[in-house]
């Protein structure tokens, strides 16, 4: 099949190698499904070899999702990304995370459950429906929703936001209640919350079937709502500092989920991995590393990749954009170049690329470690084992 080449392709060819898409200068999330991306782009950013038959160098979005789609798929799950400490790079997780599974083909819900709404500012302010009043008003009407994620609004195909609300501290406390048994007055109370619990709980597993990947920007906090939710998880990531090395918020909801354990017999462990962010490059990585992989509840659940310290985290969030959607920032070209000027000029590209294909890369990574925690087989009883295994408390 021959691509019609459109000007924007057009454009695209010309600077072939220098960024990941075109898009124009306000390009927001939703432009995604306007990205072209070439044989390489598209190997680089499913991590795949394409049939090197295939002779097109251009392919839509839509076509990549096709390739995406393609492959082998593994069973949904929830995601869900939390450390209590702010600012380590959760929804920059969870925002460049869902484009890239949706890139990847994957139909994706985002829940935000962080009351600072930082995610769904990023995508759209998506107003009273709202994974607060999701959680509020089941009460009252139980059976309007089988999923919590058929709650969220459609932002484009495959691609679905369960936003935040102000309201969150309510819906904490509201599901407090349920975390502390003493508060039910009397045993039918407690027999009512446990069943409420039980079918809240179940409306976030059944949207598994809706979904191929649910993913949840938690908010910094240990409070009831992140604990419910860790409760439903499948894979929890930790994002952590390299200056502070703290999981402190981790060992709270393990005590949590043993408590709907041996409370509401909720028997739901998930994969850890932690996640580490050199954003402040203020000790030495390797020394980091070497020391957290020493760790007995780090080290074996340590990704094998990390977020470096990048400019364009920043402006992916400013300008709403998931980094492959973004090019990388060339340096100017100037007039009457001497043969030292050119140099130089090289060797900056060259740094803007790998600051940039790196930005991108270590979430691919962590796509590709989702897809293997999805083809585990027998998911749920190795899972449990393996965690208990490993985080004996
Ligand atoms: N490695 C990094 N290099 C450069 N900037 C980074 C890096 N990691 C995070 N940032 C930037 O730090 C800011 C905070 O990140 P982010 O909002 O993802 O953190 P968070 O953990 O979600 O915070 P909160 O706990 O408040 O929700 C963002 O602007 C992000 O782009
Ligand atoms: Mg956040």
């Amino acid at each position: 099949m021959v691509l019609k080449l459109s000007s924007r392709i057009n454009i695209f060819l010309q600077q072939k190698g220098q960024g990941m898409a075109i898009f124009s200068k306000k390009s927001k999330f939703t432009d995604m499904e306007k990205g072209i991306y070439s044989k390489s782009q598209l190997e680089f950013l499913l991590s795949l070899e394409l049939d090197s038959t295939e002779s097109r160098e251009a392919f839509t979005y839509k076509e990549m999702r096709k390739v995406g789609q393609d492959q082998k798929r593994g069973e949904p799950l929830v995601v869900m990304v939390f450390n209590q400490k702010g600012g380590v790079g959760k929804t920059l997780t969870c925002f460049n995370l869902a484009a890239i599974s949706h890139a990847r083909g994957k139909n994706v819900t985002l829940i935000d459950i962080d009351g600072q709404a930082n995610l769904s500012k990023l995508i759209k302010e998506v107003g009273e429906n709202n994974v607060y009043n999701f959680i509020k008003g089941w009460r009252t009407r139980p059976d309007a929703y089988d999923a919590i994620t058929d709650y969220a609004t459609e932002i484009m195909e495959g691609f679905r936001l369960l936003g935040s609300g102000a309201e969150n501290f309510n819906a904490s406390s509201y599901l407090d209640r349920f975390f502390m048994r003493e508060s039910a007055e009397d045993e039918g109370e407690f027999e009512a919350n446990t069943e409420q619990f039980v079918s809240l709980f179940q409306k976030v597993k059944n949207s598994k079937e809706k979904n191929d990947i649910i993913i949840v920007d938690a908010g910094p906090s240990r409070g009831t709502l992140n604990q419910f939710f860790f409760s439903c998880a499948d894979v929890l990531i930790c994002p952590l500092n390299t200056d502070e090395f703290s999981y402190e918020g981790i060992e709270d909801l393990l005590e949590s989920r043993e408590f709907s354990e041996e409370v509401y017999g909720i028997n739901n462990h998930c994969e850890i991995r932690f996640l580490i962010n050199d954003r402040d490059q203020e000790e030495d990585l390797d020394a980091f590393i070497d020391s957290v992989s020493r760790d007995p509840i780090v080290g074996p659940n340590l990704l094998g990749t990390f977020l470096p310290k990048s400019k364009y985290f920043k402006k992916s969030i400013k300008e709403k954009t998931p980094i492959f959607c973004l090019s990388p920032d060339m340096p100017k070209h100037k007039k009457n170049y001497s043969a030292k000027d050119e140099e130089i000029n090289q060797e900056e590209a060259r740094l803007a690329k790998k600051e940039f294909m790196d930005s991108i890369k270590c979430f691919v990574d962590i796509a590709d470690e989702i897809d293997k925690i999805s083809l585990m087989e027998t998911k749920e009883s190795s899972r449990s084992s393996e965690v208990n295994a490993t985080f004996n408390w």
